[in-house]
């Protein structure tokens, strides 16, 4: 474990090794909790890079989760319809999802059907907030991926979003396609028990480098402010992202 860094990171030589560790880490993870809490909250990202862990998730590993305990979140959203190609939610439904016996009552999507983000953002934020009785206890794992200039979420550099300390959920416009989004904000992120990102390619070794520096400003790298209040953090990498010093 290198000190002094904002997080652990564990790297592996490949996104195949990683999605598989860090696939054994969520299903003793989901132990531990079911067996004494009886239910556990999982937020998924979106992007390419969990895909690998969602099909370890609904394959190799799928007959020792208990999947009725689980309850699916989703950290953002990009504000386009589920059907399509580039929605989250299809991404989950059709790597993970529709794999699983998951009960549907447990799948918590971000709604896009809204008249607006603005009501969208609003009514998930209604729901988050009501499957957990209070604040200091969110997601009892909350999965991120990494963009090259460190995004994480649809949370972006210089976003007013960064600087959200009461809302949960918010609309952003972003300058990814698609550009309209909802994103959780820091609050419910930092205050999961577990957070992992996961992070692969030699594409995001300087973002990472800059998300794992304490004193980088996450204005500027926005996976620099996901810092649990009392959770672990974990970055799952392979050594093209953080080749090994
Ligand atoms: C999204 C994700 C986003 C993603 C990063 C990395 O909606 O796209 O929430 O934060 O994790 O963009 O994406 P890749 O894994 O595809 O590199």
């Amino acid at each position: 474990m290198v000190h002094g860094l904002n997080g652990e990171i564990k790297s592996f030589r490949n996104l195949e090794d990683l999605s598989a560790a860090a696939a054994d880490r969520i299903v003793e993870i989901i132990h531990e909790v079911v067996s004494k809490e009886g239910v556990f909250s999982l937020a998924l990202s979106g992007g390419s890079t969990p895909k690998t862990l969602y099909k370890f998730l609904s394959t190799t590993r799928r007959d020792v989760i208990p999947w009725d305990r689980i309850h699916i979140f989703f950290g953002d959203e990009r504000y386009i319809s589920q059907d399509d190609l580039q929605s989250n939610f299809r991404m989950a439904r059709e790597t993970l999802l529709e794999a699983v016996p998951i009960p549907r009552e447990n799948v918590h999507p971000i709604r896009t059907n809204f008249p607006d983000a603005e009501k969208a953002a609003v009514a998930y934020e209604r729901e988050v907030r009501e499957f957990f009785p209070g604040t200091e206890n969110t997601f009892t794992l909350a999965l991120l991926g990494m963009g090259k200039e460190g995004h994480t979420a649809s949370l972006f550099p210089y976003s007013p979003a960064l600087d959200e300390t009461d809302r949960w959920v918010v609309p952003v416009s972003t300058p990814a396609l698609p550009p309209t989004r909802i994103t959780l904000t820091y609050p419910p992120l930092n205050s999961s028990r577990n957070i992992f990102f996961l992070v692969a390619g030699a594409g995001k070794r300087e973002a990472l480098r800059a998300a794992v520096t304490p004193s980088t400003d996450h204005h500027l790298c926005p996976s620099a402010g996901i810092k649990p209040s009392h959770g672990d953090l974990i970055w799952w990498v392979d050594t093209a992202a953080w080749p090994s010093s």
